[in-house]
């Protein structure tokens, strides 16, 4: 269990919300646990784990076939978005940082979904400015 981010909640209502998300699934958590040891501080940018489980359920809800992700970093988010997708969705995935990004593949190609992640480097200004405008 790492810190609780934004709002800031009591140790005990962290652990109750924990207790109540959906379980990571091997590959999220040894995701999760990777960033942390390996990135330092800069695991920080990682989206909570109680994020992971609600991303998905909002990826079920709304029936996405097609998700833009702007800030990647190693991986998480994309992850837990692309296993809910249909084995036809995509997912595009901008970051800047091909280092952190490199996590997110391995995790992504571990859990059976990377061709589901169309991964582009760059600023994701330029990204969306060079998606096609028709749906
Ligand atoms: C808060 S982290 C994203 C966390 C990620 N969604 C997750 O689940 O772990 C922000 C990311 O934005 C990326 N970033 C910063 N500036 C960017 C830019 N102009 N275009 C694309 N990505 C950028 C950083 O490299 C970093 O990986």
């Amino acid at each position: 269990m790492y810190e609780t981010k934004n709002p800031p909640l009591t140790p005990e209502l962290y652990e109750y919300v924990l207790q109540h998300n959906p379980p990571l699934d091997p590959v999220q958590r040894e995701l999760v646990e990777i960033t942390h040891k390996q990135l330092g501080d800069a695991a920080g940018m990682q989206s909570a784990e109680e994020q992971g489980p609600l991303l998905a359920f909002l990826v079920r809800l709304v029936g996405a076939r097609r998700i833009i992700e702007v800030g990647t970093f190693t991986g998480f988010s994309a992850l837990s978005m692309a296993q809910a997708l249909p084995a036809d969705g995509k997912l595009i995935a901008c970051d800047i940082s091909e280092e952190w990004t490199a996590y997110g593949r391995r995790a992504w190609a571990k859990a059976g979904v990377a061709d589901r992640i169309d991964l582009r480097i760059g600023p994701a200004l330029d990204t969306l400015r060079a998606l096609p405008t028709d749906p």
